[in-house]
């Protein structure tokens, strides 16, 4: 077996483990890719100078968020259907997550029940993610993440509706489902995935059974979960409503312009999530990378800001931190280490981030992650925020 060293390494490993409208769903992106590709092209321009000379003998990861000892920069971001790479993913995220001293976002789409997350995979620093389908199944979903004890409530804002996945379209992973002959045909040249699918049985959308919607339809709720039949009536004012039913940290996440970071904040948001939903939304949004330092000005240390989109490396975290984030949310790889080996594939991927993370910061000079804002690093070319470049040069004092 060729050995898994980073992120390239473990999609490559899925590619072969998932058949192929699995891997798609994972690994694919809205219309034409641009924006997955985006995040990825943006954060390859940041370039963060060396010191050299310092005392990087012990470097120190932890960092503190809401009152919690983070002991990586990182997290798992929510991710729904994580259960088709590997039967249980959620619960094998969570606990390599929790190992790892790391949080864990649990998706509204996930295939365990919130209340058994917790119940499995505790102790852990859980967070819950909700999408707003309507607002009766939202307060059933907030109040039930309540008292199973999740930390933060986050709302992710970029879906008013489906991004254009052709892929799936293409693989016939849609609503109604039908199985084509294709489709049968590249299950069965996946005989390990079928094996491990077939002995856990059904999957579904596990936090939406017909007992948390009383008079609802279960298969409809399901479908409109998969096809993300979103409440498209919800607006800023619609998080007073959020407001008053979660008194825990409420953080945004699909803030991409900085007017709206600052209007998250004036409508009682605790924290955001710069993201373009890894390049799955709008193909139009520019890189999460290049949006941050504009919300970052923005909130101007109000609330932390985070980032998520196309982290494939230790230094890629430091890149974020020193454009001002908190930390950042690992999508994608830990469902290419989810799908190639199970939990040991999690536990091997944020492994990995945290050793990579370590011989950057001690290549770059940095003791703590509190020294990378101000620690003299230097940010890119003249254009590594295509889009605002003299934002990235004014907000940071002594980044240039
Ligand atoms: C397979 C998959 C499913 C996702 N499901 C959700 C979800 O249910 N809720 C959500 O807010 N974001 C979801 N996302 C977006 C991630 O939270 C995150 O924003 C994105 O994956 C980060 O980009 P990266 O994969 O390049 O790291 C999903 C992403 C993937 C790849």
């Amino acid at each position: 077996m060729t050995p898994r060293l980073n992120s390239a390494d473990w999609r490559a490993a899925a590619r072969s483990a998932l058949p192929r409208f699995v891997f798609d769903y994972v690994d694919g992106a809205a219309d034409d890719g641009l924006c997955k590709r985006r995040n990825r092209d943006d954060l390859d321009r940041v370039t963060l100078t060396p010191r050299v000379l310092r005392d990087v003998s012990r470097p120190e990861t932890g960092i503190k968020v809401f009152g919690r000892r983070w002991a990586q920069p990182f997290g798992v971001a929510p991710m729904g259907l994580n259960g088709l790479s590997w039967p249980g993913g959620d619960e094998a995220l969570a606990r390599a997550a929790a190992a790892h001293g790391v949080p864990f976002v649990l998706s509204t789409a996930s295939n365990v029940r919130l209340e058994d997350l917790r119940a499995r995979a505790a102790p852990g620093i859980h967070w819950m993610q909700l999408y707003v389908m309507h607002r009766g199944l939202a307060e059933g979903l907030v109040e039930r993440a309540a008292r199973a004890g999740y930390e933060a409530l986050v709302l992710t804002v970029d879906v008013p509706v489906g991004g254009n996945r052709e892929l799936d379209v293409r693989n016939g992973f849609r609503v109604p489902f039908r199985p084509t002959a294709r489709f049968l045909c590249d299950v069965m040249r996946h005989p390990r995935w079928a094996w491990r699918m077939a002995r856990a049985g059904r999957l579904d959308f596990a936090n939406l059974r017909v007992e948390d919607a009383p008079g609802a339809d279960s298969a409809s709720l399901q479908a409109a979960l998969l096809t993300r039949a979103m409440d498209r009536s919800l607006t800023w004012e619609s998080l007073a409503w959020l407001r008053r039913l979660w008194k825990g940290p409420l953080l945004l996440k699909g803030v991409l312009h900085p007017d709206d970071a600052r209007r998250a904040l004036d409508h009682g948001a605790d924290g955001l999530i710069v993201s373009n939903h890894g390049g799955r939304q709008s193909d139009a949004a520019p890189s999460a990378i290049a949006a941050l330092p504009g919300v970052v000005q923005a909130v101007d240390g109000g609330a932390p800001v985070f980032m998520d989109g196309g982290i494939r490396r230790g230094d890629d975290a430091i890149r974020a931190l020193a454009l001002g984030a908190r930390a950042v949310f690992l999508g994608r790889p830990l469902l290419y280490g989810l799908a190639s080996a199970g939990a040991a594939g999690v536990d091997a991927v944020l492994s990995q981030f945290k050793a990579d993370l370590q011989r950057g910061m001690a290549l770059l000079g940095l003791e703590n992650l509190d020294d990378v804002p101000g620690s003299g690093l230097v940010v890119g070319g003249p254009d590594c925020s295509p889009s605002r470049p003299s934002r990235i040069s004014s907000h940071q004092g002594d980044i240039r």
